[in-house]
């Protein structure tokens, strides 16, 4: 089975198209902010979160149910694809029913094989998969660039410059696509 949550208008034929409101006509109505949702454990192959996560779980304890939610339903190398504004993009910025801020870094948080590396270490970052026993990896990331960077770079403009761009101008980055890994396999501490 591959879920696609949030679906909006943007259906996806041979998926379950689920969302909060059925004006949009979804396969099933889903809040995603209500646990447990109504799939088994270890049923889900695939699932795509297209600008739908940074809507939802504004308190840090209900995004946290939201990704155990996840990884319970989700199969042993389950996918998981996550499209999220930037959050240094008015994409981000105008709408009032954005949250929270997603990056990959957020995701990586949930990777419990990099958290029992961070305990060995020391390391001042809090083990979110560890605490909640779960494990995401995330695997590919893709950056859609703003027009002013499409521009720069059509201009010949240097990596550096761009990098710099990237990293001090609004609007650089629109949009992050990531790909993610649900693995149900962990050594133990
Ligand atoms: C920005 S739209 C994205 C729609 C579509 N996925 C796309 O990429 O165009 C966000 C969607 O998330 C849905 N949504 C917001 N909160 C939700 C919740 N708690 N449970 C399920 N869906 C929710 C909205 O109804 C809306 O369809």
């Amino acid at each position: 089975m591959k879920i696609n949550f949030g679906c909006g208008s943007k259906k996806i034929e041979g998926w379950l198209n689920v969302d909060l409101f059925d004006s949009v006509e979804p396969d099933m109505i889903l809040d995603m902010e209500k646990t447990p949702w109504p799939f088994s454990s270890n049923s889900v192959d695939e699932m795509l979160f297209s600008h739908v996560l940074e809507h939802v779980g504004a308190m840090p304890n209900d995004f946290l149910n939201i990704i155990k939610e996840i990884y319970r339903i989700a199969k042993d190398g389950c996918v998981l694809n996550i499209y999220v504004p930037h959050p240094r993009h008015e994409h981000f910025i105008i709408d009032p029913t954005h949250c929270r801020v997603i990056l990959p870094a957020t995701m990586e948080m949930f990777n419990r094989d990099k958290n029992l590396e961070q305990i060995k270490n020391k390391e001042t970052i809090t083990p979110l998969g560890f605490f909640h026993d779960v494990n995401i990896k995330v695997q590919k990331i893709n950056y859609i660039y703003g027009f002013r960077v499409r521009e720069a770079q059509a201009a010949g403009v240097s990596e550096k410059e761009i990098q710099k761009m990237i990293y001090t101008e609004l609007n650089s980055i629109q949009e992050i696509r990531m790909s993610l890994l649900v693995s149900k396999e962990w050594e133990s501490i």
